[in-house]
């Protein structure tokens, strides 16, 4: 049996083969997500992996509602897998946002599922680390999110070398768009251009511009010029202040795809060119409010950062630690009669926070050694009686005989 296109399978290293991924890898990035988001003051939430399918039609925008994995349940309903955590997010903090003084900064780490064609650094399943700040619309809120994320690339030993922040705004493109006379029902059909501009080859681009009475002189000479707005300024000080402005370059090229976002946005980019985008993200002022049905207006911005171009990316700059699980105890039994009374020791070992293995059956003494060797243990154990101990580093090849108590003691 085959596992589907664009869905993995994690092992444990040492890796068998080059087409499966790192079950460690994805446990060393988790630890590093919770670990700056928590620096932050994130709280971690999670929501439902499946959702109404109206939960996205109507918010996401066509790239994502074309990219469902949606179908109907047992009971008739029109369910989808979640494709991104910003609708349930949404609709998690309307439902209960009295309960938190704002603003709320919450983290979560989803396994999201779209059903895009497999290439790199897209597939059909991925973790994101989602950060998002609920209930302020000072620029300060905004230069703290991206500061998270620029801190967030940084604990994996990525420098401004590495990767940048390509800060934009989508309410300097409504103000070009509007003053060069579009039509405003057209606007997003507008962005959508500018999204793929970098994708679309030049002349298909100047075609789709032509028909909303744009030229594509125009809006090449607005990116060049690249003047930050009032906004994107007070973020930019914000960020030199904590010295960080070298990770940080305004580009109007970025205007994301998802159809909610209001104001700032911004990607993360290795500074080669090489992968796909690292993270994403921008203000969504109105996506609560849509969501609740006018009940409760809050405004709010965020980002996700997903598993696989970072994976690609640490990988390729030989970032990825060496992962092996050294145990810290081997329990060594050389006579069965002892086994009882070995068991009674493993498990206070254990107790006390130790790892520890032994052999589960009769095994020669010899092959007990050699397998204590290769889970790397610091000490071996092995009963002399029904009181004493003998533990031997396995380093210094020292030995220690001990009461059975005093054991863990020798262990440190
Ligand atoms: P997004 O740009 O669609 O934004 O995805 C964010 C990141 O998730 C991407 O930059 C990429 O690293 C990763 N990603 C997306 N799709 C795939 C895929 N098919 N395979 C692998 N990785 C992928 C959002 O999802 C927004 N909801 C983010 C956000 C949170 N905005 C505000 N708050």
């Amino acid at each position: 049996m085959e596992r589907l296109p664009g869905f993995r399978d994690f092992y444990p290293e040492p890796l068998p083969h080059p087409d499966v991924w790192s079950a460690d890898a994805r446990q060393y990035i988790f630890e590093k997500w919770r670990t700056v988001a928590k620096r932050y003051g994130f709280r971690e939430y999670d929501g439902p992996p499946l959702e109404p399918l109206e939960l996205f039609t109507t918010k996401s925008g066509e790239e994502i509602v074309g990219q469902l994995y949606n179908f109907k349940d047992k009971g008739d309903r029109d369910i989808s897998l979640r494709p991104e955590m910003t609708p349930t997010l949404a609709r998690m903090v309307a439902a209960h946002e009295r309960n938190y003084k704002k603003p709320i900064k919450w983290f979560a780490m989803p396994q999201l599922f779209r059903y895009e064609r497999q290439q790199k650094g897209r597939l059909r399943e991925h973790f994101q680390f989602n950060a998002d700040l609920i209930g302020e619309t000072d620029p300060a809120a905004d230069a703290e999110l991206i500061a998270l994320l620029i801190d967030t690339l940084r604990a994996f030993g990525l420098t401004s070398e590495d990767f940048v922040i390509r800060l934009s705004s989508r309410n300097a493109w409504q103000d070009f768009f509007r003053q060069g006379g579009g039509d405003h029902a057209h606007e997003y059909d507008f962005f959508q251009v500018i999204d793929k501009l970098e994708r679309t080859p030049p002349e298909e681009t100047e075609r789709k511009l032509s028909a909303m009475n744009f030229s594509m002189a125009k809006v090449t000479e607005f990116i060049n010029e690249g003047n930050p707005t009032l906004e994107l300024d007070t973020i930019l000080k914000n960020l030199g202040a904590r010295g960080l402005r070298e990770f940080v370059k305004v580009d109007y090229r970025v205007i994301r795809g998802l159809a909610y976002y209001t104001g700032v946005v911004f990607e993360a980019f290795d500074c080669k060119g090489e992968f796909r985008a690292i993270a994403g993200g921008g203000r969504y002022n109105n996506l609560v409010k849509l969501i609740s049905g006018g009940k409760v207006d809050l405004a709010a911005l965020g980002f996700g950062m997903g598993d696989v171009v970072l994976l690609e990316l640490l990988k390729a700059r030989g970032l990825l630690p060496k992962f092996d699980a050294p145990m810290d105890v081997y329990v060594l039994i050389q006579d069965e009669a002892l086994r009882p009374i070995s068991l009674k020791l493993v498990h206070d070992l254990r107790a006390a926070g130790f790892a520890v293995d032994y052999p589960l059956t009769a095994t020669k003494l010899d092959k007990q050694i050699k397998r204590a060797q290769e889970l790397k243990v610091a000490h071996t154990a092995k009963l002399e009686n029904d009181d004493y101990v003998r533990i031997r580093d396995t380093k210094t090849r020292d030995e220690i005989v001990t009461g059975m108590a005093g054991a863990k003691n020798h262990l440190g």
